[in-house]
């Protein structure tokens, strides 16, 4: 590991791309002297990418067998290989597809364990390391023994801060949840991505016994992090729209709240946005004009006018919208800044405050 507080970029799909922005960008305020990425295939389609983020100050990186195929499409030349940048690297960020993160873990990552403060991975890395939500399970970050992070899939993180605003105490501690149901209505694909778009709802199956889908699951795993463990269930239905994922949610409670207590819970927290909004295009686009690379970075966006409380205030049933990957995109920058500065992480994580929208 150099002296220098250098952050690597694993992969620059979906995940990677913006990530690698958001840090070049804000490198000198977040307190990181080099943000280096790797990738993987040389394609003509995607020099154009990989030439904007090196202007935005980010070092190109790629296995040294395919750095002649990178010149021959007319790439910057690379700046390190990539045993030479994992040797380097303060802070490895993951964000390749599934299954890729375990891969990755057991060819390289344990094998530079010895001199890197942390290496995190994304969603579909199931037992890559402490799951991890910002807002959700902070707390459970733990100095002696957290070495690898897994930042939950984007859907997680709207359960997590749900069930962690609506169903604590006033300390924060969750232990007002009954139990919990969910409905996630999925885009198909991201705005970036030209496959696997649908023609028309496609439900899903629930393969998990105890939780219906892994977005429960997860969020089960999650809480279980702090000692709680929650009944939760889920499902899931992929829609034909590349806007917003929705969710549907039903939190039955131990002690009844007010619908006035539920709407100044989410009103009140930094990390959720609320709207009067009920369209998913509509937030989308509030987000592309006013958020960072289009992005909203909060954990969900709740959609006022569609949440009730019922049964004497034992339930409560509304929609909310997921932010992208924005949410994804915040907790994996507060973890890189919790490995590096675990003093005044949360204060250099405010820089991004102000996407954080309190109303959309
Ligand atoms: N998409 C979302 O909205 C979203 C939201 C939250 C979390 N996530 C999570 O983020 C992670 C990445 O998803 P994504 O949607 O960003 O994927 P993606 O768009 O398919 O991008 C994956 C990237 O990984 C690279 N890659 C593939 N195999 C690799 C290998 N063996 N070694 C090094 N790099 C490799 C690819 O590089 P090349 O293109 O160069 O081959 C590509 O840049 C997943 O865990 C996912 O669950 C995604």
């Amino acid at each position: 590991m150099s002296a220098a507080k250098i952050v690597h970029v694993v992969g620059t799909g979906t995940i990677g791309e913006p990530l690698i922005g958001l840090l070049s960008t804000q490198k000198k305020k977040l307190g990181i002297d080099e943000v280096t990425f790797h990738k993987k295939t040389p394609l003509l389609s995607d020099r154009s990418k990989i030439n904007v983020m090196i202007e935005q100050g980010a070092k190109f990186v790629c296995d040294a067998d395919k750095k002649e195929e990178f010149l021959k499409l007319g790439y910057h030349a690379p700046s390190y290989s990539t045993l030479d940048a994992l040797e380097q690297a303060t802070v490895v960020i993951d964000c390749t597809p599934t299954g890729v993160g375990h891969e990755n873990k057991q060819k390289y990552y344990e094998k530079f364990k010895h001199n890197t403060l942390g290496f995190i991975a994304q969603g579909s890395e199931f037992g890559f390391g402490k799951m991890y939500a910002k807002g959700s399970n902070d707390e459970a970050l733990d100095r002696e023994k957290d070495q690898f992070i897994q930042v939950v899939s984007c859907n997680t993180h709207n359960l997590g801060i749900l069930l962690k605003t609506l169903g604590s105490d006033a300390h924060g501690v969750i232990n007002n949840v009954q139990e919990a149901r969910f409905v996630l209505m999925r885009r198909a694909n991201d705005v970036s991505q030209d496959k696997s778009f649908l023609p028309a709802p496609q439900a899903g199956t629930h393969e998990d016994e105890r939780f219906g889908t892994h977005h429960a699951r997860d969020a089960y795993h999650l809480f279980k992090t702090l000692g709680v463990e929650l009944n939760l269930y889920s499902s899931a239905i992929k829609l034909n729209t590349q806007y917003m994922h929705s969710l549907w949610f039903n939190l039955r409670l131990k002690k009844p709240i007010t619908k006035d207590e539920v709407v100044q819970r989410l009103v009140e927290h930094p990390l959720v946005s609320v709207t009067h909004k009920r369209a998913a295009n509509l937030i989308f686009s509030f987000g592309r004009d006013h958020g960072y690379f289009g992005r909203i970075l909060t954990q969900t966006v709740a959609s006022l006018p569609t949440i009730e409380v019922i049964h004497g205030g034992k339930e409560i049933t509304g929609f909310c919208f997921t932010p992208q990957d924005g949410n994804s995109l915040l907790s994996t920058i507060s973890a890189t800044l919790w490995f590096m500065y675990p003093n005044d992480y949360e204060e250099r994580l405010s820089v991004f405050k102000r996407y954080c929208f309190q109303e959309i």
